[in-house]
């Protein structure tokens, strides 16, 4: 651990208060956790470690990700080196474009007030700006509205409402709070305009105006196994994705795949992981039928071309990112400059993660490499400390019995022969 803060130190230039802050348990202190949530009572760690050998865009990064399972770490570093031999990953992302939401019940004629709507866009978009006008200083703000019609005959199963979709671009901020303040101000407005009721004002977490897009390409020779050819690894690769693109029982296991990469990412920059999560599992099913997240294709040339979208509410400041000091060092390690460089890198290790699950899937399958680490779990678990858990640990593989009572009789074992 010493040697692994040295170097970091020395990679992303941080200073030893930075150094001392990684280094004790959460670096919150219990005076920031009291004032972040209520009833506070102490702080729940999490490990955080790193994410190596990220090409991406022909720029390097290692990418901070705090996560509880043992492997996925290991497993994205792993396919980020692979991928790097192919030239490394590519990522885009679009313009950020939150959606806010005003219902509208009672509106006694739908056409005519979304009619009436249009007409005061610009003047909806105005009064919106001013509820929050330091957006719009630093170049965002709210720059367009739609209008929805739900529960239309012949369809409907409820009473008719109309929806009223406020896009307000927030630049470096995830932006829940600036969108809220927003459709609060205008929804008086909405009222008269239509001549219905408002009732809901909120942020949708259904960001389809603000996602971020993952490409790798893979030549087969990279792919070989000493069991399999490249070629058969990329086919049954190809066909994992078939099977989770087919089958809602596999899709989201696929999926949780993926966000354990994404929400490892997502949590180590401090920013708002449900709203990544409830996100990326809607967009999964956002033709109406609850499919892969990532897709997984051949080229012309042979080689695997894999692919990840997802919605990517992510920011760079505001919620608690300025407050936590860990969220504040990971940004300097990655060497981020913008959200939507990170919500790059965030989809990028989405689908290496993906990659690495399926790709133990179809060759040795999961458990010769999970249950290894997981070994170390386990030996911590029955008792053991220090250098005693790597014995423990590799004494459990070698046993190929990967469970709690191994560990038991084995730590059980060596302290009866050391004493
Ligand atoms: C385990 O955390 C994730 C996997 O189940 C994902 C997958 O099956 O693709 C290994």
């Amino acid at each position: 651990m010493d040697q692994r803060l040295a170097i970091l130190a020395d990679f992303a230039d941080l200073t030893h208060e930075e150094v001392a802050a990684l280094s004790s348990q959460g670096a919150l202190t219990l005076e920031q956790a009291d004032k972040m949530v209520e009833n506070a009572i102490g702080i729940y760690s999490l490990p955080l470690g790193l994410g190596l050998n990220f090409l991406i865009n022909d720029k390097d990064y290692v990418i901070p990700l705090a996560v509880e399972e043992p492997s996925v770490i290991a497993a994205v570093s792993s396919v980020a080196k692979l991928v790097r031999g192919a030239g490394g990953f590519h990522a885009e992302a679009t313009e950020r474009r939150m959606i806010g939401q005003v219902q509208v019940v009672n509106v006694p004629n739908l056409e005519q007030a979304a009619s009436e709507l249009a007409k005061n866009r610009d003047d909806l978009i105005k009064q919106a700006n001013n509820a929050h006008p330091s957006l719009q200083k630093r170049g965002g703000g709210a720059v367009d509205i739609a209008v929805r019609l739900l529960n239309q005959e012949p369809k409907a199963v409820f009473p008719p409402m109309l929806v009223l979709h406020l896009l307000v671009d927030t630049q470096e901020a995830m932006g829940a709070n600036m969108v809220n303040t927003m459709v609060e101000a205008i929804a008086p407005t909405v009222a008269e305009l239509t001549g219905g009721d408002v009732h809901l004002r909120i942020l949708s977490n259904f960001v389809d105006e603000c996602v971020a897009t993952a490409h790798c390409v893979i030549p087969p020779p990279l792919l070989a196994t000493s069991e399999y050819s490249g070629e058969e690894v990329r086919d049954r690769l190809i066909s994992a994705y078939q099977f989770a693109a087919s089958d809602i029982y596999r899709a989201v296991t696929h999926n949780k795949g993926v966000m354990n990469g994404v929400d490892a990412a997502v949590i180590a920059s401090g920013n708002d992981w449900r709203a990544v999560e409830a996100a990326a599992h809607a967009y999964a099913a956002r033709d109406g039928h609850y499919g892969s997240m990532t897709r997984w294709t051949v080229d012309y040339d042979g080689n695997l071309c894999g692919e990840l979208t997802l919605p990517m509410p992510v920011g760079t400041v505001g919620g608690s990112i300025k407050v936590h000091p860990i969220a504040q060092l990971t940004q300097k390690i990655t060497g981020i400059k913008s959200a939507r460089e990170l919500s790059q890198l965030i989809v990028v290790v989405g689908l290496a993660q993906n990659f690495a699950a399926i790709k133990a899937l179809v060759t040795d399958g999961i458990q010769k490499g999970h249950m290894a680490l997981q070994a170390r779990s386990l030996a911590m678990v029955a008792g053991a400390t220090g250098s005693l858990v790597d014995i423990i640990a590799g004494q459990l593989v070698a046993s190929g019995e990967i469970n709690s009572s191994k560990a038991d009789s084995l730590l059980k074992e060596y302290t009866v022969k050391k004493s």
